[in-house]
């Protein structure tokens, strides 16, 4: 509820307010009130108290993690945090598995479990902002931080960020949805132009923002340090303005990356409320002139300062401290989560002869080798790397789960003595982590698609020494594992696994828990196999010189570099799937250890294009243990005017079963899942006639369809 309320009522208001304590808002202990006449009363009151000056103070920030204070009308600073995989600023953390493994799990109960977690930890730590989620598209493997977003699919993010935006919001934290939009690459990320046309925008990068601002009402959204179109993200009209405050309505506050504001004008014009972490360009000494010649108008600033006063009365910031008792800076509960979330997203991609799982009780002699083993690799690098809570390496978490009597080798390369050697090779099983880690994946920088130098060697020399070896992978997506794949009978991929992934390696690799992740990206064979390859880096010819004005005052010419979205939709597996050709492993893949059936789809033969459509079926553990699977349903829509990808994914759901049980499960599709950015006519629309509806457990494998007719 983000209503507006017409001048003359809040103008009454705020002279009722004006006149008793400024900040004594009565406000409810976690959740944020909805805005009300009495919010903008109060927040037009304070307004009413600032110069112009203290006004454009207000849209800067300070000590790089604060809103400004104001002691003039008794405001505080308010504090940040980064978030990706933890409230990560202020000390040590509980450090959850982040992005990439939350989108494997594909369970939205469990994102809104790690909003309500991470808005405790905020609150925990004094935090009013938390600087997250990152919810960018994961167009490339080489993207060096795909593992802080989610995944290659528009639903799939929307469907998470929803539910975990709600979660940390629903603690009284104000949750920052980010890098809005299309930072797809760190690679040159300041000075790298996206240029996408609108149609991809719509249905590829930006639907998870839409829904985090129209869905879960978001209070505040972070521009991205690149720029779309041409156009830096923190200064651009269609952006911010046309698209994300008018057509979506976003109401709360418009913040910008750390540094990423280019010219205090151009940004104070379209859209940007607050420039982090410090006013180097939405100053005074740039705002004041820019104000009396009338290029800047001063209800301008005032919109901006009361977006940010208004959130900050709508969740009490000035009314409590946000520090609450109830809370815990060190949780048993959170670390339980977070070994949860790590459970729910290991993807197992190969088993053959059914290795695994293990039974401990035949395991006396254990290798663990390779650099990802010890110590835990938590998360990436940057600005979202967590210092955890004693976090568990696979090493620790294996030798754990063996107990006193398992003789563990460990070793971190290839062991170069023959007595170590042996070691190896008569091991009843040899666990090889490899991978990347903080130095080799995290923001501002790409990564390679190859494993990091040794690491494929490391794998032939073990396995060519035990053949009972298990690759396990950890990193933000795909990446190169050609060598030796078919060599090696097992194979998991564990994302980023948060301080407890060792604990989740050991019950996963003997059985205590079924591995369910699915997928969030397809797996691509090699690095130019991914349709994004030939358009990732920009053409130096394109290169483009933009004139610009530094903090200083000084002109600032620099070079843009211009990354053509040639492979405009066919991300991921909507490349795959449309062009008929296969990645090494397609997005929802992942094995179990138990089997299961999807039968009797029912679904409507005709609708009225623009209604909701019911998809019913089973869904049956045809295994001997239980397990959980996540059901796909993707639409195609072969009679479309334009070119459409081949299926798109348009609902989901997880459902755990027993030995033997089915379950009847309905899914339901609204008129956007039918829909396609009309670029004529600058809408969603819907062309009736023929749509086929799939279902299954991967884009590629979906064993029930059903056409309906919409007219
Ligand atoms: C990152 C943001 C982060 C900010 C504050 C920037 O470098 O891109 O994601 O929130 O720093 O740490």
């Amino acid at each position: 509820m983000k209503n507006r309320f017409l001048l003359p009522v809040y103008s009454i208001l705020a002279l009722i307010f004006a006149s008793i304590s400024p900040l004594c808002l009565e406000v409810r202990a976690q959740a944020p009130v909805p805005d009300s006449p009495a919010i903008e009363a109060q927040a037009h009151a304070l307004l009413s108290k600032l110069t112009l000056e203290q006004k454009i103070e207000l849209l800067g920030g300070i000590d790089n993690m604060f809103t400004r204070p104001m002691p003039a009308i008794g405001l505080p600073r308010f504090k940040m945090s980064d978030a990706s995989v933890g409230v990560r600023t202020w000390g040590p953390t509980t450090a959850y598995a982040g992005g990439s493994a939350l989108a494997a799990s594909w369970d939205t109960d469990l994102a809104r479990k790690l909003g309500d977690a991470l808005g405790r930890d905020a609150r925990a730590r004094n935090v009013n902002f938390l600087l997250g989620p990152g919810v960018n598209i994961a167009r490339s493997p080489l993207a060096g931080r795909n593992f802080e977003y989610l995944s290659e699919d528009p639903f799939l993010n929307s469907a998470l960020v929803v539910p975990f935006i709600e979660g940390v919001e629903s603690q009284g934290v104000i949750a920052t949805v980010k890098h809005f939009a299309l930072n797809d690459q760190e690679f040159n990320r300041h000075n790298a132009s996206s240029d996408v046309d609108e149609r991809t925008m719509r249905e590829i990068y930006l639907p998870a923002f839409e829904a985090a601002v129209t869905k879960a009402h978001v209070d505040a959204v972070m521009n991205s340090y690149n720029l779309v179109n041409g156009v830096h993200s923190t200064q651009n009209d269609f952006l911010n303005l046309k698209v994300l405050k008018g057509e979506w309505g976003f109401a709360g506050i418009l913040m910008s990356d750390w540094d990423s504001t280019y010219d205090g004008v151009a940004a104070c014009n379209n859209g940007l409320d607050l420039e982090m972490p410090s006013p180097k360009f939405m100053n005074a000494g740039n705002l004041l002139p820019a104000v009396r010649a009338g290029q800047v108008k001063e209800s301008t600033i005032d919109e901006h300062v009361l977006r940010l006063l208004r959130a900050e009365l709508r969740y009490g910031f000035t009314a409590r401290p946000q520090f609450d008792p109830a809370d815990s800076t060190y949780s048993v509960a959170d670390r339980t989560l977070a070994l949860e979330e790590a459970l729910e997203s290991f993807t197992l991609l190969k088993n053959e002869g059914r290795l695994l799982p293990l039974d401990p009780a035949k395991i006396k002699n254990i290798a663990i080798i390779g650099p990802d083993a010890y110590p835990a690799v938590t998360g990436g690098g940057g600005s979202s790397e967590a210092h955890a809570f004693e976090p568990v390496s696979i090493l620790t978490g294996v030798a754990n789960l063996l107990g006193p009597d398992a003789h563990v080798f460990y070793s971190d390369s290839m062991p170069d003595t023959d007595a170590e050697k042996k070691a190896v090779a008569r091991a009843d099983v040899v666990i090889v982590a490899v991978g990347f880690d903080a130095k080799t994946e995290g923001e501002g920088h790409d990564r390679t698609f190859t494993l990091p130098a040794g690491q494929d060697v490391l794998i032939e020399q073990a396995v060519a020494l035990n053949p009972r070896t298990i690759v396990l992978l950890t990193g933000g997506g795909g990446m190169d594992v050609n060598r030796w794949l078919d060599k090696v009978p097992a194979l998991l991929h564990l994302y980023y696994p948060g301080q407890e992934g060792g604990t989740a390696v050991g019950q996963i690799l003997f059985g205590q828990h079924n591995p369910e992740g699915k997928l969030p990206v397809s797996f691509d064979r090699s690095w130019d196999a991914n349709p994004s390859a030939k358009w990732y880096y920009g053409d130096p010819r394109d290169n483009t010189t933009l004139d610009t004005t530094g903090p200083d005052g000084k002109p600032l010419d620099y070079t843009v570099e211009h990354v053509k979205y040639g492979d405009k939709l066919m991300v991921g597996y909507r490349y795959w799937t449309t062009t008929g050709k296969h990645p090494l492993y397609p997005f929802g893949y992942g094995l179990s250890y138990t089997t299961f059936a999807f039968s009797r789809l029912d679904a409507p033969a005709t609708a009225a294009a623009g209604a909701t459509v019911s998809v019913s079926f089973d869904v049956t553990n045809t295994g001997n243990v239980a397990g959980a699977e996540v059901a796909q349903l993707y639409v195609s829509d072969p009679s479309a005017k334009v070119d459409r990808p081949e299926r798109e994914l348009k609902g989901f759901a997880k459902v755990r079963l027993a030995p033997g049980e089915t379950r009847h499960m309905t899914l339901s599709l609204d008129a956007r899942a039918f829909s396609y950015w009309d670029e004529a006519a600058h809408k969603w629309t819907i062309d009736p006639g023929k749509f086929v509806l799939r279902v299954g457990d991967s884009s590629e494998n979906t064993p029930l369809s059903a056409e309906i007719d919409l007219h």
